[in-house]
């Protein structure tokens, strides 16, 4: 396995995997079961004791660039209400009302300098607080200070905003991500990036199964044999492994015309795309020119659904040096070609799987020695529900 080459060397690795027709493989295979995909007590866990300890990102800074532009989120324990601070902060909040609890906000996005709860109309402010009750000479004395919004522990780190569903728990981005992944996020410099377009969609499929697919350079040519199955190369990942996170560089098909000749010195960067997992939930693609991060989250009871986050992070027009329709004209050209891959190939197949995995007798399952990031996905969840019990046993 590759352990922090530098780009070119690792590009250069994942040709040589290429050209001996084989990838970077773990010692062993993986077992799993079915149920972990339907069990409503172990989906319980992984609300708790993965949402509710670990950072996972919700949005890209971009998307609430302006002061007290917000954006709603549901969390697997909280509906969350993020909002951008008079300070260029952020903070996030349990977006629901601290008087009988009525959702205080509606909208999945906006800019709002006063949060008002449409039941009656109890007000916050952006930061939390508790600005006005209503006929509060007739509500009776209580202490204001102790009815803000519920806050929950929010960062905002490397461009993206990232939160810990659980007001109890604290924050800190960079030890989570560990030095090597924290020191990879900071050279892309994303927070200079804008977000092109962000989606989110609602699948009947557990996230576990979603997240999987999207670490999977295996099933390319078979599921995807007309669209991504062309151009990018199947089974052949130089993969590094950080303990907790993980990348993997696949190449491209156009790099074959290295397979025979040296490149030299020539810059390999327009044939590969180096994929990141970023425990719990999210795969960041670095592609040639651009990065896109595809979220999975599940849902908040139901162990057979979650949502999807997919967002597209680009130059922008400035720094691009191209005009605005032009650019828009690209970048929208590459979302559509996103979001059609993803509709009409993904998720009908994993619809699929997880109808399957509902059936009572489903048997063992593997990953592949092959299956380097999934292994590392599910070792390193099935790491934090173990703490996460533990813990809870104390
Ligand atoms: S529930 Fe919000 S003001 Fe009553
Ligand atoms: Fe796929």
């Amino acid at each position: 396995m590759t352990t922090s080459l530098p780009r070119p060397d690792r590009i250069r690795r994942a040709i040589e995997l290429l050209r001996n027709d084989t990838t970077d493989k773990f010692d062993d295979v993986f077992g799993f079961s079915a149920d972990e995909f339907i069990d409503p007590a172990l989906a319980q866990e992984e609300r708790d004791y993965v949402f509710g300890r670990v950072p996972s990102i919700v949005a890209h800074g971009n998307e609430i660039a302006k002061t007290y532009d917000f954006i709603t989120v549901q969390m697997p324990r909280n509906n969350v209400l993020v909002v951008r601070q008079k300070d260029g902060g952020v903070k996030a909040f349990v977006n629901l009302c601290r008087h009988r609890g009525a959702l205080i906000e509606e909208n999945e996005k906006g800019r709002c300098r006063v949060f008002s709860c449409p039941y009656h109309r109890w007000s916050y402010d952006p930061d939390g607080s508790l600005r006005m009750i209503t006929r509060d000479n007739t509500f009776g004395e209580i202490d204001r200070s102790r009815y803000g919004l519920v806050e929950l522990p929010c960062e905002e780190r490397h461009g993206f905003i990232w939160v810990v569903d659980n007001a109890q728990a604290s924050i800190n981005v960079a030890e989570w991500l560990g030095p090597e992944m924290d020191a990879i996020l900071a050279g892309y410099h994303l927070d200079e990036l804008v977000c092109f377009r962000a989606a989110g969609f609602d699948e009947p499929t557990n996230w576990k199964i979603m997240q999987d697919a999207f670490l999977d350079g295996y099933h390319i040519q078979y599921a995807h044999p007309n669209s991504a199955g062309k151009i990018i190369h199947t089974n052949v990942m130089a993969f590094e492994d950080f303990g907790r996170h993980c990348r993997f560089i696949a190449p491209r098909k156009s790099i074959d015309r290295w397979l025979e000749e040296d490149p030299g010195d020539q810059p390999l960067d327009p044939y590969v795309t180096e994929t990141h997992f970023l425990l719990p939930n999210s795969t960041l693609l670095r592609q040639p020119d651009h990065f896109q991060l595809l979220t999975f989250r599940p849902h908040p009871t139901d162990p057979k659904k979650s949502r999807m986050e997919q967002r597209l992070m680009v130059p922008s027009v400035e720094a691009s040096g191209i005009d605005k329709d032009h650019w828009n004209n690209r970048w929208e050209k590459n979302w559509q070609i996103l979001l059609t891959v993803l509709h009409s190939e993904d998720f009908p197949l994993l619809r699929n799987s997880q109808h399957g995995m509902g059936s009572a007798d489903a048997g063992d399952m593997l990953l592949g020695r092959n299956e380097v990031a999934n292994q590392v996905y599910h070792r390193e969840i099935r790491k934090l529900l173990a703490e996460g019990r533990a813990a809870a046993s104390r």
